[in-house]
């Protein structure tokens, strides 16, 4: 039912009239210190896919790659254990894995979860008149690149740490109730990348109210410092020619729509007299970074206007 045609978030697969397969795998190497923690927000992450389409995940395989000879053991522990940790939260049952030797850690899921094949979401049913929701700050990339140069605050540090180990569950649940038409995950290509292939697989323009996004202080004033990671500059780079930025909004915001997010919100189109309630559901619900920050907009497809 979802291939990889449209750059989304998970496969789906139908197997009855009532339930479909959704499948995804996500690793990467650690972006903070603490194994354990690492081991949560890559857990969150690879889950997160599964929310994007609307889904409920139920089972995940650990994917591993560690140093065994030279890094002691309980680090690979305390990674799987941070993993574990989510999945518990997520009731999602961990039913097997493999691991490789390898220079650098890296740890990630690959997860198969379920949806109703009538109720799934994918990022091409945006449709013109609906307004954006997005549930979580941007800026951790800015902020993990300031924690490598040891410039970040702990405050900030915290936050966004935090913000990488909330599961996307909540928001996921609540965008079937209020009806949202498409979603996606914003990962590593940023707010621009993500929503572009949301505009493209829609085949729908967007405008982004810059004011309206919400984002991490500290990652704001890191940007200002050009505390910026390689992946914004490949980001602005690929993407740029599908973006059209006014001449009101601050440079800085530009750099923290590209910046490369790792277990970010979710990104809801949803009709827009429903809007204004998913936020306040949400909200109600523990996801108060939740802002409406846009809207869906006739004109040439596949493009951002940032306003
Ligand atoms: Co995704
Ligand atoms: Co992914
Ligand atoms: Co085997």
């Amino acid at each position: 039912m979802v291939g990889i045609e449209t750059s989304d978030d998970a496969g789906i697969y139908q197997l009855t009239d009532e339930i479909a397969l959704v499948q995804t795998v996500d690793f990467f190497t650690p972006i903070v210190d603490d194994p354990f923690t690492f081991g949560q927000i890559a857990a969150a992450n690879a889950l997160s896919d599964v929310y994007a389409m609307g889904g409920t995940p139920l089972t995940a395989m650990n994917l591993v790659a560690f140093p065994i000879h030279t890094l002691p053991s309980t680090i690979l522990n305390e990674i799987l254990r941070g993993g574990l940790s989510k999945m518990q939260e997520a009731q999602v049952a961990l039913v097997g894995g493999h691991s490789i030797e390898d220079k650098e850690i890296k740890y990630g899921l690959a997860v198969t979860g379920i949806v109703n094949p009538r109720q799934y979401l994918t990022n091409a049913g945006a449709k013109v008149g609906d307004q954006l929701v997005l549930t979580k700050p941007l800026g951790t990339g800015i902020i993990a690149t300031a924690l490598k140069a040891e410039m970040a605050s702990m405050e900030a540090v915290h936050k966004m740490v935090e913000g990488m180990i909330t599961l996307n569950r909540k928001a996921s649940e609540l965008m079937k109730v209020y009806e949202a038409h498409a979603c996606t995950d914003i990962t590593g290509f940023g707010l621009i990348g993500h929503a572009l292939e949301m505009a493209k697989a829609s085949q729908i323009q967007m405008v982004i109210q810059s004011q309206n996004v919400p984002i991490f202080p500290e990652a704001l004033e890191y940007a200002k410092n050009g505390l910026i990671p390689g992946g914004a500059y490949s980001n602005r780079k690929y993407f740029s020619c599908h973006v059209e930025v006014g001449p009101r909004v601050p440079e800085v915001l530009v750099d923290l729509f590209y910046d490369p997010q790792t277990s970010g919100g979710l990104l809801i189109s949803l009709p827009s007299e429903k809007a204004q309630r998913l936020v306040e559901a949400l909200r109600k619900e523990g996801v108060f970074q939740s802002f409406i920050i846009g809207e869906v907009v006739e004109g040439p497809p596949g493009r951002i206007q940032i306003l």
